[in-house]
């Protein structure tokens, strides 16, 4: 028998992530091709609501990636984002000289946010892909390498590679635009979905639209850029009102640029409104208490440990509400662990 040469099957790399929510935001990019954002930001990594993903190197032979999400199977526009973002892992494989560069992979991905909270983020999904795919592919990338190759399938991934409250740099280039910890005081998010809906148009879409047709676009990233420098203050010198105060103003001053647009584009509803007015009332009787809301309408309330139950107790009427904290950063499970957590 002769021997044929065969490349080993390769194994298959398992990844998991939680979603960030930002308290200093990213809205704009600088550069779209290379996800570089206007400004930095910083963001909380959450330890509830996962994304577990499988990547598994497909034979030579095979012509295209194939994309499971939750069990179905996907061939829409998520898959389109999925193949874009493999197609960077293997032009990193490529310059590496690895001979993994021209396979294509099979990727399977389970997501445990509640559909309509506004977690369901590509933050966790890219981050968790980008963490089982560099290996998958050979790739040995340290977490700054890993932090810009999550950014690539979506900006705000790159901060759900790091563990708790990271800051995202934004850089001037792709080496220099990555997350990594940002010590901070504990904290916890109360998160209030005031509306399950899906959201009416795309940050992608509404960031673009932003940044060509808000007048309040320059300020905001002028603004966003002096904010994250006091949070990082604020965040060394353990001040939770500072923190809080910041985090509120930038997430009105981000949603203000957003309603600036032409035509105006709105995520707030009045249910957000009234999570914020909750938050003004719970300050006066002296609890942390400050508000924070993506591109949609759910509202996360920025607390202390010590008055998170009050706090979400208190707000518990005006939505669905749970308390979450601090989480891991993107870590890859081996079978063992897989299995303990299912
Ligand atoms: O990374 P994207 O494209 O999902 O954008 C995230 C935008 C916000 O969630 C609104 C802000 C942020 O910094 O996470």
């Amino acid at each position: 028998m002769t021997d044929t040469p065969t490349t080993p099957p390769a194994q298959p790399r398992i990844a998991r992530a939680h979603p960030n929510i930002a308290l200093i935001k990213y809205w704009g990019k600088r550069d779209e091709s290379q996800m570089l954002p206007a400004a930095g930001s910083m963001s909380l990594t959450l330890d509830a609501f996962p994304t577990t993903t499988e990547v598994s190197l497909l034979p030579e032979r095979a012509a295209a990636d194939t994309f499971e999400i939750g069990g179905t199977h996907d061939t829409g526009k998520a898959y389109k984002r999925v193949t874009v973002f493999l197609d960077h892992v293997r032009a990193l494989a490529g310059a590496a000289g690895l001979p993994t560069a021209n396979r294509h992979a099979a990727v399977r991905s389970h997501n445990e946010a509640p559909t309509g909270a506004g977690l369901a983020s590509s933050a966790a999904g890219f981050a968790a892909l980008a963490a089982a795919a560099s290996p998958a592919y050979g790739l040995d990338l340290d977490p700054t390498a890993l932090s810009r190759l999550a950014r690539r399938g979506s900006g705000s991934a790159c901060r759900s590679i790091v563990p708790g409250t990271a800051i995202w740099h934004a850089g001037q280039s792709d080496a220099s635009s990555f997350a990594e910890p940002l010590p901070a005081p504990d904290m916890r998010l109360v998160i209030v979905t005031v509306n399950a809906g899906p959201k009416p148009v795309s940050s992608r879409q509404a960031m673009r639209a932003t940044a060509a047709t808000s007048p309040y676009y320059p300020a905001w990233v002028t603004s966003t850029e002096q904010s994250l420098a006091a949070m990082a203050t604020a965040c060394a010198a353990g001040d939770f009102d500072r923190i809080g105060q910041l985090t509120e103003t930038n997430a009105m001053r981000m949603h203000a640029a957003i309603q600036a647009c032409d035509p105006p584009i709105r995520y707030l509803q009045p249910g957000s409104i009234a999570v914020f007015d909750a938050c003004a009332r719970l300050r006066t009787r002296g609890l942390q208490a400050w508000g924070t809301a993506d591109a949609g309408p759910n509202v996360a309330i920025l607390t202390t440990p010590a008055d998170a139950e009050a706090v979400a107790g208190s707000v518990a009427e005006l939505g669905d509400v749970r308390v979450v904290g601090p989480g891991p950063g993107a870590v890859l499970l081996d079978a063992a662990t897989l299995e303990e957590a299912l």
